[in-house]
């Protein structure tokens, strides 16, 4: 059914901004349970290509939860143009009832016009489209060289864009898309998360909406209580602890750590590297996000690297580790 030269049956189109391609690249990989570490550990680049931001897969996954990942189709034909695309559509002899084509038009083609498209595709295909209440959605992705006909999955949810809007902010509280990639790297509905340096619960947000059991530790009890009313703003739950994340115990599936700016003595850095440490005990996937490059710690202590994503943010640029904790 798959024409010739595509690697993988289903495609996914990413959406990420573009200092954030290297984590949306990790969190397909996560979503996609492609978590091996490849020979290049840095995100972005991994098998996505096209200006599209294409990214192939094996499996075809539900990205409800998905922070960067829009969409997800199975690949039904593709062609260098629209008529090759259509070509290899028709050959399918594809039968469907209450279908609806949609068109995603990348910069570089103008014609013809996305309700041709949509006419066209649907000359291709026996049965009846319904607009309204589609019960299959076909996508079209132009672009120059490259037109791909897909049947849809499943599409992001985008929940995460209400989250901005909380009581307490804090000036280094992540960005909740960027939190939500995080829990995705190491932790799916139902799993449970440790996050020892909470902050006002940005992380915590994320998880609990997405069905994890999420606890959240910070040493400021004052960004606890905070924590406690964001979750409560978005009426969701999630245990919290005023307490020293190095002092912390158990087993968890994920470990979000946003560790605390300004390591500019010795023994910042060494508070730093004991709530790692401890993370990486706890957690059977841990997502450390510094400035600066805890590779070679985390290997030291005994995690395995799976993926690095760079977050640039106006003058400094934060790193995203993604490892393998010591719990089995
Ligand atoms: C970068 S902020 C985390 C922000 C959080 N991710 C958010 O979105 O709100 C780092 C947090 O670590 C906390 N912290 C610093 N040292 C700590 C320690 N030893 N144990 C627990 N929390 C600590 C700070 O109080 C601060 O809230």
């Amino acid at each position: 059914m798959i024409a010739e030269g595509v690697p993988l049956p289903y495609l996914y189109r990413l959406t990420p901004p573009t200092d954030q391609h290297e984590l949306a690249g990790l969190e397909f990989r996560a979503l996609t349970g492609d978590v091996e570490p490849p020979p290049r550990l840095h995100g972005g680049d991994y098998r996505t290509e096209g200006t599209a931001r294409i990214a192939w897969a094996r499996v075809g996954v539900d990205v409800a939860r998905a922070a960067y990942a829009g969409e997800c189709s199975r690949l039904l034909a593709m062609g260098a143009d629209l008529e090759g695309m259509l070509a290899g559509a028709r050959k399918l002899s594809l039968r469907m009832e209450r279908f609806r084509v949609r068109v995603r038009k990348l910069p570089g083609v103008d014609e013809p016009g996305s309700q041709e498209i949509e006419r066209l595709v649907a000359n291709a295909i026996t049965g009846h489209p319904d607009l309204t209440r589609p019960a299959i959605e076909l996508i079209v992705h132009a672009e120059p060289g490259r037109w791909l006909l897909g049947e849809l999955v499943s599409r992001a949810g985008r929940d995460w864009r209400g989250h901005e809007q909380r009581p307490h902010q804090y000036s280094s509280a992540l960005p909740p898309r960027i939190a939500r990639a995080m829990v995705n790297l190491v932790a799916a509905p139902g799993d449970t998360l440790i996050d020892p340096c909470c902050g006002v619960g940005t992380v915590l947000v994320e998880a609990a909406d997405m069905g994890v059991h999420a606890i959240g530790c910070d040493l400021n009890p004052r960004v606890v209580e905070q924590a406690a009313g964001n979750l409560c703003h978005h009426r969701l739950r999630a245990d919290l602890i005023c307490a020293d994340g190095r002092d912390l115990h158990g087993r968890f599936d994920g470990a979000v750590l946003d560790l605390p700016y300004g390591q500019s003595s010795r023994r910042d850095e060494d508070v730093c590297r004991g709530l790692v440490a401890r993370a990486v005990e706890m957690a059977r996937l841990v997502a450390v996000v510094t400035v600066g490059d805890m590779s070679e710690a985390l290997t030291a202590m005994g995690a395995q690297l799976l993926g690095i994503a760079e977050l640039p943010k106006g003058g400094i640029v934060r790193r995203v580790h993604w490892a393998r904790g010591r719990v089995d």
